[in-house]
Formats: C-alpha cells, structure tokens, sequence
C-alpha cells in the first residue's frame, strides 16, 4: 500500500475512492466534514441524528453519499478535540484503512487536513501499520478478500512538511513490519541459521552483522545456550547486530538482547501438543531486537547501538540435554537443568553476558517469550517489565506509554533467590510455582555483571489474537520495536 501527502484539491476525484473524515466528541465536524456535510447536502448531519457521537472507537459508514465521487464515506470517531495527539491520529488512520481495506475501493482518502503535519505523518503511520499482512502461503485467497486499497492519500495544505514528519515513522513501520515477518514464519522456513541470514541481508541499511556459530560459541565457553541448541538438527547461531550512528563510533553503546528460540517443543520435558505451534513465536524478542535495530538504521538515528540475538531451536532427540544435566554458562557460573523448557533464560545468561563482556555497553535490555506466568499475572495488554535500575525502568515505562506498548514493573525480591538453589551446581534453571516469571528474571539478574539493566517478558504482548488494536493486525504484533526506538529517541542521541 503506497502512501501519499497531497493539497485538498489535488486529492479528491480518483476512481473507485473511499473517503475517511474525523468527527470529535461532541459531535464536532472537523472542517474535512463540514465541506463534505455541505456537498451532500446534509448527509453527515442527517447521520449524526443516530447514536454516533464522535466518541473513540465509533464509527458510521455513509455508501455512495449524493454528489460525492466516492463509493463510501466513514465518519471515524476521533474523542476530545483537545486531547487529539499522535496516538489519536493513528488510531483513526488505522480504523479508516481496517474498516475500507475490502470495500472494493483502491484509494483510501484520508480527509483530516485540520491536522498539523506532524499528526497526518502519524495517521499515515497507522494505516500502515494496520496494512500489514503476512500472506505470502495463502495461494487460494479468495479476491474479494483480499485488501483492495492500493494507495493511502492524506490531504494537507503542507505536503513537505508531512513527508519530512513521514520518513522516520516510516523506517519505523518497516522495522516492525520486519519483525511481524520474522515472528510471523513457520519454525520449518524460520530456523536459526535462516533468521541470522534474514539479519545479515540488513547490512544495506549500514548495519554491520556478524554471525558466530555453534563451534565461535563453544570456544567462547557458552555452555549454557549450546545446552538448548543441542537436540536440534538446525544449528545455533549467535548473532551480533552493530549501529554506529553516533558522532563519535567510540562511544560505549547501548544494548538490546534477545531470545531467540525458533521452536520451543519444550525438549525432553516436552510440552503438550494443544497450542504447542504457537511456540514458532518464541523467537519473538530476536525479532524485536532485530526490527528496532532495522528501525534505528533506517531512519539514521545518532546512537551507538548494539543488538545481540541468541538464537536456537529446543528439540527432543537422543542428543538432546536431559532434565539434571549441569552445564557451565560463558560467565562460569554453573546451571542444573530441571526443566528443559526453562530454555530461554539458558540462552539469554550467555547472551547478555557476552554483551557485556565485549561491548561494556551503558546499559542493556533484553526481551524474551520468556513466561507463561506472565500472561497470567498481567493478561496480554502489558508485558512484564524486571530491573536494577529506577532509571532505566522509568524511561522504558515512558517509550511504552508514548507507544501503546505497556509495561508493567515487577519486583525483584532477593528473597525468593533461594528457589533457585541446586544441591549439585551453583543454581536451578526453575524456581518451582510460586511467582515464575520472577524467579526467571532473577536468574537472567545472575548474568548481568553490575550494569543497568532490564528485562522484558513479551510472553504476554508478542502475538494478538485477536487483537483490540487497529494498528496490530492479528498475529504478530511486532511489540518492542516501538518501544526501543522511542527508547532511544527520547534519550540516547547525540
Ligand atoms: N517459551 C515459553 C514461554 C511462553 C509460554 C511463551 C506461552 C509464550 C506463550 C518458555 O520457554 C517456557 O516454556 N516457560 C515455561 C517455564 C517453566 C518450565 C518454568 C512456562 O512458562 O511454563
Ligand atoms: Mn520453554
Ligand atoms: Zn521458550
């Protein structure tokens, strides 16, 4: 779906054109509306006599309006003028697009000209967003379910400035559509050494990328994450994403750590077979850190960046490690395995600790499918959010309330360290029951040698089905991606 910026009276006249205006609470025409009101002749008005009251999430669809050229007209609900803001005019770009996607019109007219620039480049963002599809195995799609709009057009009397506002929240739409892709494949295409691959054809946006496999690891003494890997016919691979964005490509970076398990069967502590495919997603914290590092270089952003993806698949086999193995992690610290599907906090231990060991970043951020616990304890509107540091902490919750990525702080209480205790090695990989998505942040906490640091367990944020939110399609939300390139927006650069 292309997207276009255009003066009022360039847009209005395409063929089979649908047409979106916003009305505010009240109800309130926007000045789009009360020229269409007018060209109607009272149309608008006459549906307001209805219950639509230009509340959030309302919306009325006006087909073939008198003296218009357009096949539908929708009045999109757009709230409280006043508090319209970046996250409004997304909204009602994305709805605009989800509402008239198979109407049959190729062109979606978004008529919101009495919005700044700035807020059309974030309605444009939406619909985008809300355009992405992930359906390259569908070969018997019916055509009349198929998305007919072919290009988004937004009226503005300052198309420059609307473009300009657009570039970076395109490179942004990209990084996530990136990852819905990566998140979105099945474990059988998507395998450890096709996602490193996937990352290193990113080298054309200016990202350097190298890929250490599974002997580079071995020498290195990651035990820990080779452990996982171990079962698997498909290779381990870890791979190391650099930005160099800032004016000085000394400066100490900050860092993003993912998990990557592109299938999680569970291993010999196998899991059972009802949703077991969902676990083709856990590799959805690789993803996001892959698609925020996209983000970031394609919109040039002036920070160091480092990305680290740990990325493996958990298979049962007769090579796979087996519940009371002991493994010794690259930091030296040794791990009995209770449960093989405590798989990802094995991988993240020698991934973040390599982070550091290499790059002495300022801080580091790792998000993981880690949990179940965490869908319970917090439902799929906010991911788990563990740290050491008040800071950090902060400024995260921020980037995620500015983007409709919500997280939620947990505690970190010393006290429940003891559930880790191992007769025989120097930690468990399961605390037991009570309270396991922390006592899984706890152990990732062993790994982290002193820096700042944060843990987000996107269990609960990286897939939506359904969704409740136009701009994520079901599926693959891309969650994260958002959140870090605000992250680094609102505080890291130059
Ligand atoms: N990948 C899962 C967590 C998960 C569950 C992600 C549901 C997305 C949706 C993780 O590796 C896992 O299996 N965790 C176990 C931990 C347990 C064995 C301590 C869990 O949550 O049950
Ligand atoms: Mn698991
Ligand atoms: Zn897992």
């Amino acid at each position: 779906m292309q997207i276009q910026f255009a003066k009022p009276s360039a847009v209005s006249g395409a063929p089979l054109s649908a047409i979106a205006v916003l009305v505010f609470e009240g109800p309130v025409l926007s000045s789009a509306a009360e020229a269409l009101d007018q060209e109607t002749g009272g149309a608008l008005s006459r549906a307001l006599a209805g219950r639509f009251r230009g509340a959030k999430g309302q919306s009325v669809e006006l087909v073939a309006p008198a003296n218009l050229h357009a096949s539908q007209l929708l009045l999109i609900g757009a709230g409280s003028k006043d508090s319209f803001a970046a996250t409004g005019a997304e909204t009602a770009g994305a709805e605009a697009y989800k509402a008239l996607k198979t109407s049959g019109a190729t062109t979606l007219e978004l008529r919101f000209s009495d919005l700044t620039p700035e807020l059309l480049a974030h309605a444009a963002f939406g619909a985008r967003l809300a355009a992405y599809r992930f359906d390259k195995y569908l070969t018997k799609e019916k055509p009349e379910k198929k998305p007919s709009i072919q290009t988004t057009v937004l009226a503005t009397n300052d198309p420059d400035a609307a473009i300009a506002a657009f570039g970076p929240l395109s490179a942004l739409a990209e990084g996530v559509a990136f990852t819905r892709d990566l998140v979105s494949e099945p474990a059988n295409i998507l395998y450890p050494v096709e996602f490193a691959q996937r990352v290193k054809a990113l080298e054309r946006l200016g990202l350097e990328v190298e890929i250490l496999d599974e002997p580079a690891m071995a020498k290195l003494g990651m035990g820990s994450l080779l452990g996982v890997g171990q079962g698997s016919v498909r290779d381990s691979q870890l791979v190391v994403i650099q930005w160099k964005g800032s004016a000085d490509p000394k400066a100490a970076p900050i860092a993003f750590v993912g998990k990557g398990v592109c299938f999680d069967t569970g291993g010999i502590s196998i899991k059972g077979a009802e949703g077991m495919e969902d676990m083709k997603w856990d590799m959805g914290g690789a993803g996001a850190v892959a698609g925020a590092m996209y983000a970031l270089a394609a919109r040039k952003a002036k920070v160091n960046a480092v990305g680290i993806l740990g990325l493996v698949e958990n298979m049962p086999d007769g090579n796979a490690q087996r519940p009371g193995d002991i493994v010794t992690s690259m930091s030296g610290q040794t791990i009995e395995v209770i449960n093989t599907d405590a798989e990802g906090r094995l991988v993240l231990a020698d991934a973040l600790w390599y982070c550091q060991e290499r790059f002495k970043p300022k801080f580091m951020v790792d998000l993981a499918t880690l949990t179940g616990a965490i869908i319970i304890a917090l439902g799929h509107d906010y991911a788990g959010l563990f740290s050491n540091n008040d800071e950090l902490s902060g400024a995260l919750t921020k980037a995620g309330e500015s983007e409709g990525e919500n997280l939620w702080r947990m505690p970190l209480p010393a006290a429940y360290e003891k559930q880790l205790d191992s007769l025989g090695a120097d930690m468990k990989n399961i605390g037991g029951r009570p309270a396991g998505s922390i006592t899984a942040a706890l152990f990732i906490q062993r790994f982290v040698n002193g820096l700042p640091w944060a843990h987000l367990d996107i269990a609960s944020t990286a897939w939506k089905k359904p969704s409740t939110n136009p701009t994520i399609p079901d599926g693959a939300s891309g969650f994260g991606v958002r959140l870090l390139n605000r992250l680094v927006a609102d505080g890291y650069e130059d």
